[in-house]
């Protein structure tokens, strides 16, 4: 199967890539490297220390005898390059990472607010549009979020995409119906991908294009069984206060001892799963694609919910760090329950990664190795998500906006 990588040289492209490409896909990685450049914006990098992308790929090839191709293209943008190279590869899939993917970094102001909107609608739409003007049967597959369903339900569990409702019409028949689960994003970032979601609709519906929406947790761990094969392919592990995703932010603080930093209560339910299941996910949800003319397959891909106040704990167990409660800089609830269905993929075949297994690993191979390259002044999150929380706003304006 010939398959291109949009986002390839991201956390989760760049190992979905070596996965695919090791278990025979023809792989084309896709990248802008804006990633690389927001890391010279912010002046924090990835605690390990990752190889240009040239040197990515010729270390596969050295190591496996396998190529994989790269183009530097802005998807959001270039729409002429991207639809040239739909039409010159002809590949069967796409998968699709390409987008601004940290809530906090689209919080921080309001060009960086129109930056992720920006480039992630117009991604997704110059993705789509392509594929229609191309005329190709392609099947995308799109790295989604289960930040789009927000983090609270009547009291069932999160279904997979779609909602089973009954309307009453002014007759009085009473008329099921399949809807998309009403969105509730709490960030910019999360925002976007609730407009992908009505994009991804409109065109099944519209062009009968097949395409797949994987909702996924927050990603933890770093590497994958291909990226441990040489240290230039190492995958990036983002630990400052933009782009650290919670747990690998924890199990950074433990390897430096610096305190565990909880927001709020920790009292946020959130649903997780680690990078190897990533890989081996988009692999299945690759191999299993919907038919022409069905709706979008939405799977959620998650293993396990944790309480973040309890992930922290657990991490304090391992590791002796202490956990510190700071202020929250979201809005959010203090407390939520969180109880999410992932039967789909696990009808398909995955086996989960679980925290309890993997976490102490994780601690010792990786953040305790690079510790030395940690620049502990990146760790607190400073973006905030209203104008009343940014420090320095006098206490005028703080009462007057709701927090
Ligand atoms: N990391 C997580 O915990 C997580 C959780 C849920 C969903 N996701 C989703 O998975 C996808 C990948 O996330 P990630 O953690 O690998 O992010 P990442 O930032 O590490 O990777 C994204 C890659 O896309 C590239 N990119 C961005 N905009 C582009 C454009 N216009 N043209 C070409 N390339 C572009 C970046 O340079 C980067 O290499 C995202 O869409 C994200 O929303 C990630």
């Amino acid at each position: 199967m010939k398959t291109i990588v949009l986002g390839g040289d991201g956390f989760c492209g760049w190992p979905t890539s070596l996965h695919l490409s090791k278990n025979g896909h023809e792989v084309i990685i896709v990248d802008n490297l804006s990633r690389r450049n927001i890391d010279n914006e912010l002046e924090a990098g990835s605690l390990t220390p990752i190889a240009p992308m040239g040197q990515r790929l010729a270390a596969w090839k050295e190591v496996t005898g396998k190529e994989i191709a790269f183009r530097n293209i802005d998807v959001a943008q270039d729409y002429a390059a991207l639809l040239e190279l739909l039409q010159t590869e002809k590949p069967d899939a796409v998968v699709h990472f390409a987008e601004q993917r940290a809530a906090p970094y689209s919080m921080k102001s309001s060009w960086h607010k129109r930056y992720t909107v920006d480039n992630n609608v117009n991604a997704t739409n110059n993705l789509l549009a392509a594929i229609v003007e191309s005329g190709q049967d392609i099947h995308l597959v799109h790295l989604g979020t289960m930040g789009v369903y927000g983090y609270g339900t009547a009291g069932m569990k999160i279904p997979e995409g779609y909602l089973d409702v009954e309307v009453t019409t002014d007759e009085g028949e009473r008329v099921q119906q399949k809807i998309l689960y009403p969105t509730n994003p709490g960030s910019i970032y999360h925002m976007t991908k609730t407009l992908d979601q009505l994009l991804f609709a409109y065109y099944a519906k519209n062009d009968d294009m097949r395409i797949t929406d994987l909702h996924q947790g927050i990603v933890w761990g770093t590497n994958t069984p291909e990226t441990k094969l040489d240290e230039r392919l190492i995958n990036r592990f983002d630990y400052d206060g933009d782009y650290g995703t919670v747990l690998n932010r924890f199990l950074m603080q433990a390897a430096v001892d610096h305190p565990l930093t909880v927001h709020g209560t920790g009292g946020q339910t959130r649903a997780f799963i680690h990078i190897t299941d990533t890989v081996k996910c988009v692999e299945l949800a690759l191999a299993n694609p919907p038919q022409r003319g069905d709706k979008v397959k939405i799977l959620n891909q998650m293993t396990e919910t944790h309480r973040v106040r309890d992930l922290a704990e657990l991490i304090a167990r391992l590791s002796g760090a202490e956990v510190a409660y700071v202020t929250n800089p979201r809005r959010e609830d203090a407390e939520n329950d969180l109880h999410v269905r992932n039967d789909l993929f696990l009808d398909l075949g995955l086996e989960p990664t679980t925290l309890e297994a993997g976490l102490l690993s994780e601690v010792t191979d990786v953040a305790r190795r690079y510790r030395d390259r940690a620049d502990l002044s990146k760790v607190p999150a400073r973006s905030t998500w209203t104008r009343a929380q940014k420090p320095g706003v006098p206490d005028q304006v703080r009462k007057a906006e709701p927090v």
